[in-house]
């Protein structure tokens, strides 16, 4: 099941499970109509698909994609939190507004949360399952300029920690994958900075990342290359967490 999963990192993800034989989930906003292409494109790698639309920042949604889910394949395996939001405007942090704190934690942290929350009822029913949080390099990395970002998805990292600690025992994992500077329509606003940070050699591996890059790691963590370590970060960042001297 992946969040988010119609475009994007999200439909990066969905491709690589899908190759790698998954059966898939995939929620969005945008109702069915709208991503039908893309819906028939993974239909025909052979595994099945079921799409619901919603809002991740609403609990009910997210419990009611998880029945939904269980009522269809029997069991949720994986759970991919990749639903997420950039703040609408960028602006300095003496500017961030309560509005764009509120809306951009409901969706990234309160969203994320109570995704995992219900997810992990049914994996601790089943006894196993893994958990993998999409969060970003600004977990870590300062941005002034969208301080509600930085801090929602410096709140994953913890999740990460409380999911893993909490649901160890019970046979589910948890993992967080921190992309760093991924093509996407979230990036397509300020795609002029991150060419010029390219440029100037700011990222060891010298391009932008792709939806894939994300997807190959999800793989790794969802078949189970991981079976001795929960609650652990990796990030697919091209090398920009490295410091240099
Ligand atoms: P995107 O804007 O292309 O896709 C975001 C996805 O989240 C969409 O599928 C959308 O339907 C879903 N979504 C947003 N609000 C929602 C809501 N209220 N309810 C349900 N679904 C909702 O963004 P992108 O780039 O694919 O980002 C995916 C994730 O990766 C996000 O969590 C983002 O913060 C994170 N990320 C992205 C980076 C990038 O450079 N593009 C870098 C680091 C992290």
């Amino acid at each position: 099941m992946i969040t988010g999963g119609a475009r994007g990192i999200g439909l990066g993800v969905a491709r690589q499970l899908a190759a790698a034989g998954f059966d898939l989930t995939l929620t969005g906003t945008r109702p069915e109509e709208e991503v039908r292409k893309i819906l028939d494109e993974l239909r025909a790698t052979g595994g099945e698909v079921l799409y619901m639309h919603g809002n991740v920042a609403l609990e009910e949604d997210c419990r009611a994609w998880i029945t939904k889910t269980v009522e269809k394949f029997g069991r949720l395996d994986v759970l991919v939190n990749n639903a997420g939001i950039a703040p609408r405007m960028r602006a300095d942090l003496l500017e961030t507004t309560e509005a764009s704190l509120d809306e951009v934690f409901a969706v990234n942290v309160k969203g994320t949360f109570f995704m995992s929350q219900a997810a992990a009822w049914q994996m601790v029913s089943q006894g196993e399952g893994i958990i993998i949080n999409i969060s970003s390099v600004s977990a870590s990395v300062s941005s002034p300029n969208r301080p509600e970002y930085c801090m929602s998805k410096a709140a994953v990292g913890m999740m990460t920690t409380l999911f893993a600690d909490r649901l160890a025992a019970d046979g589910v994992r948890v993992y967080e994958i921190r992309p760093g500077v991924i093509r996407t329509d979230m990036t397509v606003g300020v795609t002029e900075k991150y060419d010029r940070l390219l440029a100037r050699g700011e990222f060891p591996i010298a391009r932008w990342g792709l939806p894939e890059d994300i997807g190959k790691a999800v793989v790794a963590f969802a078949t189970g290359a991981f079976p001795y370590s929960t609650g652990e970060v990796v990030r697919v960042d091209g090398g920009f967490h490295l410091r240099r001297l």
